[in-house]
Formats: C-alpha cells, sequence, structure tokens
C-alpha cells in the first residue's frame, strides 16, 4: 500500500513526508542529515529538543524530535543547542550549599514560581520542585527530583526568570555526591586502588593495543549475564 504523505514545515520551507514519522525521522527523510540535535534516538541524551506549532494552536509546543510524532502542517526548528548560563566552580573550595548555590546562580532567587519548567519538560519532571528544594538547602532532596533530568535545555528556553534549572541541578547533584552523601566502603577501595597505581600498567597495556587486539579483548570482555 502507498505511504500517505502528510505537510510539515522544518524551518519555514514545506516539505511532504511519510506519515506516522517522528520529527527526527521527517527530518532525515526531508533530507537533514542530522550532525548536532541527534544523540541516543531514545529518548535519553537531550540532544533533540525541537519547537512547533501546530495549526488551530496559539501555543508554542516543545519536545523531542526523537520521540515525538509528525502532525499535518506541524510549523518546527531544532534546538540542537541553548546558550545557557553554566558558572565554573571547584568542590574543594566551595562553602555551604545555599550561600554557594545563590553566589553561582543568584538568578534562582528569581524564580516566579510560574510552574512554565514543568510544562515543557519531556521528562515529566518539576523543575520548580527541585529549584525550590535547593533553594531550601535541601539538596539531597533536589539531586533526587532532577536525577532523570537529560539536561534537553527547555526548561531554560521557555523559562520568564531566565533561570538555567538544569545546570542548578548539576552543580546540586555534584555537591551533594561530593560533600554530603556519605561514600558507600565499594567506591572508597576503587578510587584507592586507582589513585594507589593498580591499574596503570593495565592501562598502558591497552592503550598499547591495536584495534584488532582491542575487538578481541572488548568481545571476551567479563561482563554480567542478563
Ligand atoms: S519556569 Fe523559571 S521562573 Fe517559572 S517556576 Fe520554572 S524555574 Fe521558576
Ligand atoms: S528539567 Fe529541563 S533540561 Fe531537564 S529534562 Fe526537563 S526540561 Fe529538559
Ligand atoms: S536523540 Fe537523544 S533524546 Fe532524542
Amino acid at each position: 500500500m502507498a505511504e500517505t504523505l502528510i505537510p510539515i514545515y522544518i524551518m519555514g520551507k514545506r516539505y511532504e513526508v511519510p506519515e506516522g514519522l517522528t520529527i527526527m525521522k521527517a527530518l532525515e527523510w526531508a533530507g537533514y542529515q542530522l550532525i548536532r540535535g541527534c544523540g541516543c534516538r531514545g529518548g535519553f541524551c537531550g540532544a533533540c529538543a525541537t519547537v512547533y506549532r501546530v495549526p488551530g494552536d496559539y501555543r508554542l509546543k516543545v519536545g523531542l524530535a526523537c520521540q515525538t510524532p509528525i502532525v499535518p502542517d506541524m510549523y518546527l526548528t531544532e534546538l540542537p543547542f541553548f546558550p545557557a548560563n553554566k558558572a565554573l566552580y571547584d568542590l574543594d573550595q566551595v562553602g555551604d550549599r545555599v550561600d554557594t548555590l545563590l553566589e553561582l546562580y543568584p538568578e534562582v532567587a528569581r524564580c516566579l514560581g510560574c510552574n512554565t519548567c514543568t510544562k515543557v519538560c519531556p521528562q515529566k519532571l518539576k523543575p520548580i520542585d527541585y529549584i525550590a528544594a535547593a533553594l531550601r538547602g535541601d539538596f539531597p532532596r533536589a539531586a533526587d527530583l532532577s536525577f532523570d533530568c537529560i539536561m534537553c535545555g527547555l526548561c531554560a528556553a521557555r523559562c520568564p526568570g531566565e533561570l538555567v534549572p538544569y545546570n542548578v541541578a548539576l552543580f546540586v547533584r555534584r555537591y551533594y555526591s561530593k560533600l554530603i552523601r556519605i561514600k558507600p566502603q565499594h567506591l572508597k577501595d576503587r578510587v584507592a586502588e586507582i589513585t594507589g597505581g593498580q591499574h596503570d600498567q593495565a592501562l598502558a597495556d591497552i592503550a598499547a593495543m591495536d584495534e584488532e587486539a582491542l575487538k578481541k579483548i572488548y568481545v571476551e570482555r567479563d561482563f554480567e549475564k542478563l
């Protein structure tokens, strides 16, 4: 049976593409070679943020290109990169958690509580809640609430307070992991092995291997059977 073609508009240009494709597949079907804005193709990496409109709806919609199906007359553009503020810090030099948060990202205090971030999040997270938890100094809660963030950038793209929730969350999770969370003994043991040089020779041996030898040890490696 012949494919049904439907019209969509990619960055303003009209294409007819087979019904049922995702935005990402429609882009490729239309001839775009995705170098940026395409990663895992499975909804995990956050590389394929897309904004679009559909006829008869005033709202600007957002989604992941690898997950969102096309609809007739959809008007879309991909946002493979969002120019977001990202603070630099050294976790060995930081002070109190909330003081440091406000020093690095003073704009978090400007959160309006509008919840726009929650409405756009393709992961169904609530950035409003993890930002609030971070501001209260409840870093364990903020780390937990933001754990499934894929850094797609859509919440920052729509935030009227000009926050970048995902970079705030990244700082919070790093601070929590390094300075608050109790380290398990097996992790301490492993780090001691590495810093003590126990694996240096094995790494040097791997670095000296040719491609065939690398393939062989990869195929023959120990791994947990599923
Ligand atoms: S969109 Fe921005 S200002 Fe609104 S609740 Fe989310 S973080 Fe706060
Ligand atoms: S919190 Fe923001 S960056 Fe993270 S997945 Fe949701 S919209 Fe994307
Ligand atoms: S390509 Fe990774 S989330 Fe879409």
